[in-house]
């Protein structure tokens, strides 16, 4: 089996998998990292998004082959001092949880390439991740919080 040499949340990590294996089965199976959550499997809802350079990425679409030199963070690499999972807490935004890693993740990403997103663009960016328990109103107010 290949070996493959990737950092994830600052740390080295050498993996033995098959090329083609995602990068969500990776974080969650080998590294033990399970914050990062497996929804739909085919890049669909955002319940495994990571970020790769600063990129958020669905890492159940994502074969661990093509990580390369980049560097991974997950959930579990986000400060617990972090805006976001202030904002998050203070405002008792999850319902069953399942959905927010991947919901924090990419709300991340944007702030931190637009520290100041219009409510259009908090909307647009967030879209493509799925709470089936609704909480988009208290994300976006999370957010904004941040
Ligand atoms: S599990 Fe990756 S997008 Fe749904
Ligand atoms: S909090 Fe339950 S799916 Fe989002």
């Amino acid at each position: 089996m290949p070996s493959y040499s990737i950092e994830v949340n600052g740390k080295p990590q050498t993996v033995q998998v098959d090329a083609d294996t995602p990068l969500l089965w990776v974080l969650r199976d080998t590294l033990d990292l399970v914050g990062t959550k497996f929804g739909c499997g085919i890049g669909q809802c955002g319940a495994c998004t990571v970020h790769m350079d600063g990129n958020a990425i669905r890492s159940c679409s994502f074969p661990v082959s093509a990580v390369g030199d980049k560097k991974i963070t997950t959930i579990e690499g986000i400060d617990e001092g972090h805006p976001l999972k202030e904002a998050w807490r203070a405002m008792d935004v999850p319902q069953c949880g399942y959905c927010q890693a991947g919901q924090i993740m990419t709300a991340a990403a944007m702030l931190e390439s637009n520290p100041n997103p219009t409510e259009e663009q908090i909307e647009a960016t967030m879209s493509g991740n799925i709470c089936r328990c609704g909480t988009y109103l208290k994300i976006k107010a999370a957010i904004k919080a941040s």
